[in-house]
């Protein structure tokens, strides 16, 4: 058993087990992946302000995301196509996060069906929700979650056009792989993830196949967001989903305050500060550095989260500091995942909440909901006079 410390000895060895069109979709940025670089690089430009001789016994990360408990505010984000990093990566993943007591989201994109999570583990999980043109497909998709019981749909509503990651055209990205010289070569060195897939039938779509319509190749995912994806949505088709789903709603994909105070009128809950891992706009601000102006927006009126660029514990306690409750991670879990499995999962959790637990200490501070500004040095024109 390999000594896991951090995130990136996850991610070494996901790189080695994982083919590489897999491990590939996960580690891109769209263009340039100047916005993908910058989410993690821009987290390294504040810094922690330590603290000595102040009490640290009797620390907590636990805390509250829209109302739910969590055992530290670090939710698994949605990520596509989990399922093909590990087989079942999905059911593996939401088990892990209900073992830790943090949410997982399903995404919309994913290989196995929200039915397939929900026979598979006892928590509620959160519904992502992808918008479609087809308004059977849209109801459908809030009754299925619903009826799993899910205890909050996430709205992405950064994905109108997909942003171009030039590796999944080079790698012919598609679930499941189509068999190429190339990919058949390149699976045949990843003995373990084979023999998982030729174990499960969990390899397609499960959300879409034999629900949506006019999908002429439901195999590759971009071909079906050109096709289905809604590039007309505005908030008043976003108000519409708002009917229906009376659970928690969370707007994900939220990178200007305009749009914050958008979302807010609209009913939802909470709101994602995030640029899509780096995967949308490239060109795009960092989401750390999108936070401060939508906090001083919104902040007291609505709960703001932030994902795109944690891959530490420390990364978490800047976005804490900084106002946002809740934190997701996408990526950091994903190379769990591709390199052990449910185990993997588990161990990136481990990571960033141990990581979470003695920064938050070693800056003065016993717990999640006493954190602020104070903790932290921030450059300043870390948020920038746009011109
Ligand atoms: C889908 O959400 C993707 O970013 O690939």
């Amino acid at each position: 058993m390999p000594v896991i410390t951090c995130i990136d000895d996850l991610k070494r060895l996901h790189r080695r087990r994982t083919p590489k069109m897999f491990y590939d979709y996960a580690e891109s940025g769209s263009w340039t992946e100047q916005t993908f670089r910058e989410n993690t690089s821009d987290f390294d430009k504040i810094y922690l302000r330590q603290r000595v001789a102040i009490d640290m016994t009797g620390r907590s990360t636990a805390s509250q995301m829209i109302g739910q408990n969590v055992s530290m505010p670090v939710g698994l984000a949605p990520v596509g196509m989990t399922g093909m990093q590990s087989a079942d990566g999905e059911i593996k993943a939401a088990r892990a996060a209900e073992r830790f007591g943090v949410p997982f989201t399903l995404s919309t994109l994913s290989i196995c069906s929200i039915e397939d999570v929900a026979e598979n583990t006892e928590e509620p999980f959160w519904m992502q929700v992808y918008t479609l043109k087809d308004d059977d497909f849209m109801q459908r998709l809030f009754d299925r979650a619903k009826a799993a019981k899910c205890s909050a749909a996430v709205i992405t509503v950064d994905l109108q056009l997909m942003g171009q990651r030039h590796k999944d055209i080079k790698n012919g990205l598609s679930a499941p792989p189509k068999l190429t010289a190339k990919s058949v070569a390149n699976m045949m060195t990843k003995v373990r993830w084979g023999l998982g897939m030729l174990g499960t039938k969990r390899r397609f779509f499960g959300n879409v196949i034999g629900h949506a319509q006019g999908v002429t190749d439901g195999s590759s995912l971009a071909t079906w967001i050109a096709e289905a994806f809604d590039q007309a949505l505005d908030w008043d088709r976003i108000r519409e989903f708002r009917k229906m789903w009376d659970g928690p709603l969370i707007i994900k994909g939220i990178m200007d305050p305009r749009d914050a105070l958008e979302a807010l009128n609209v009913g939802a809950d909470a709101i994602i500060v995030s640029n899509h891992g780096g995967r949308q706009l490239d060109g795009a601000i960092s989401s750390i550095r999108a936070l401060p102006a939508i906090m001083d927006a919104v902040g007291d009126k609505i709960e703001v989260h932030l994902d795109s660029g944690i891959r530490s514990g420390q990364d978490v306690l800047k976005a804490l500091a900084m106002g946002a409750k809740g934190t997701y991670i996408g990526r950091a879990y994903i190379n769990g995942l591709g390199a052990m499995g449910e185990a993997g999962v588990t161990r990136a959790l481990e990571v960033i909440h141990k990581e979470l637990d003695v920064s938050m200490g070693l800056c003065g501070r016993r717990n999640v909901d006493s954190l602020d500004r104070d903790i932290l040095m921030v450059p300043n024109d870390f948020e920038g006079r746009w011109a």
